[in-house]
């Protein structure tokens, strides 16, 4: 394959055929195409975007770079969310449903752009694997009922590949390549259902509710044809999920919701999308009896204890301390209401700390963060403490103005968006 007359080709805004696209995520992801010619396309893509038809082979490709997970029995579920700041439900989420008789084989990703990946807060627990093979997760998930890994060599290799090189490259806010990046992993885990977290705001890559549409039409769309059941949830990411943001300290919030407590904004969400798998796989009859049941069995400490099991299962040491970068305190300079937050300013912030990569090979610092002591819509007094910071020396001090920057107080009060928009259940 030559691949530099199918760059041009998206270069200048013609759409690519299936073969096209399969040569050239089967050459890539096989090794023959190199990752600059990759990231050409990655760019050329974000620019020109794809049809529905690219968009589907896209998927297909990046499906058939490896194995597909088939099951003997149970009912295997997930979620996945879009990416944002705080956005820790996952950790709940998987031993929450596992509780419930689900079986969650999730697939999960580390930081992309501005966004915190799930994989890099659970690394922040001494000694947790998110590296297990084929038969590693199929053991797991039938022993414990859930896993959260990353993509293998096996499994979703080309999105292995490719969303690393995304990362480093401003090419993540894509429609098309995060509707395959998200819809090849999805699919490659073998599902009966799947909930998607589709979010909109300043902390999201879609910055509208219009585009956050459009993103979620398709990936259900994907996924019905797939025949896996598939809803998505709009869900606002103008501000932090929860009030923590980073990697270690994710853990603990999530640690606090497991225990029954934790913001409500975190518990709220999580609810929802258990809710929705419950109800697509007749568990429950409703949405309403789905968040009750999921409801009572966080408050019981049982989604807590199966978290516990599947963490020991990969290797991490959940009573070994995890780190926490000192603490500085940044303060409102004038009194008022806080009116806007640039969200992914914030998960600059934290990259900036050491929390993200800047290069594929970068080693995060997972004791630096931030907790948001003021939520949308509060009234503020000058003075008053906004957010605390875990960061380390020299970079604390960029970070505090970076934070002050990016939180907006103003004379007069806004209501905040609601958290969750809307329900998409057809494409
Ligand atoms: N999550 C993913 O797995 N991929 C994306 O592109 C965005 C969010």
């Amino acid at each position: 394959v030559n691949p530099v007359p199918i760059i041009a080709r998206k270069r200048d805004g013609q759409p690519l055929s299936a073969e096209q696209i399969a040569e050239f995520i089967g050459g890539y992801a096989r090794g023959e195409i190199p990752d600059y010619q990759m990231a050409a396309l990655a760019m050329a893509i974000y620019l020109n975007g794809m049809t529905t038809a690219e968009t589907a082979a896209l998927v297909q490709e990046m499906l058939h770079s490896g194995a597909r997970l088939s099951w003997d029995g149970g009912i295997q579920v997930d979620k996945h969310s879009t990416g944002g700041i705080g956005d820790k439900t996952s950790l709940i989420l998987a031993p929450l449903l596992a509780c419930c008789g689900l079986q969650v084989p999730m697939l999960s990703g580390r930081g992309l752009g501005a966004s915190g990946g799930t994989l890099d807060k659970l690394e922040s627990i001494p000694g947790f694997r998110a590296d297990l093979s084929l038969e590693e997760i199929r053991r797991q998930v039938e022993q414990i009922g859930c896993v959260i890994t990353g993509t293998t060599a096996e499994l979703a290799p080309a999105d292995r590949k490719l969303y690393a090189l995304r990362d480093v490259t401003a090419t993540v806010p894509s429609i098309p390549l995060i509707t395959a990046s998200i819809m090849c992993k999805k699919l490659a885990e073998g599902l009966r259902a799947l909930v998607l977290d589709v979010k909109w705001g300043s902390g999201a890559f879609m910055k509208s509710p219009d585009q956050a549409d459009t993103l979620a039409r398709a990936m259900v769309g994907v996924g019905q044809s797939m025949g896996v059941a598939t809803t998505a949830l709009i869900t606002d990411m103008n501000q932090p999920l929860g009030r923590l943001a980073g990697n270690a300290v994710e853990v603990d919030e999530s640690l606090d919701c497991l225990r029954g407590a934790g913001p409500a904004d975190l518990r709220r969400l999580t609810l929802a999308l258990g809710a929705e798998l419950l109800v697509v796989t007749a568990q429950e009859p409703h949405l309403q009896a789905a968040e009750q049941r999921l409801a009572a069995v966080l408050d019981s400490g049982q989604a807590l204890e199966r978290f516990e099991r599947m963490v020991a299962a990969q290797g991490g040491q959940l009573a070994a301390p995890r780190p926490r970068a000192p603490e500085h305190l940044v303060h409102a300079d004038r009194g008022g209401y806080l009116t806007a937050i640039d969200t992914e300013a914030l998960g600059w912030t934290i990259i900036d700390l050491g929390g993200g990569r800047r290069r594929i090979e970068d080693r995060l610092d997972f004791g630096v963060g931030l907790e948001l002591l003021v939520r949308l819509g509060e009234p503020v007094e000058a003075g008053q403490p906004l957010v605390r910071l875990f960061a380390r020396s020299p970079h604390a001090v960029q970070a505090e103005r970076s934070i002050q920057q990016a939180l907006v107080v103003s004379e007069s009060p806004i209501v905040p968006p609601p958290l969750i928009a809307q329900r998409i259940a057809t494409p």
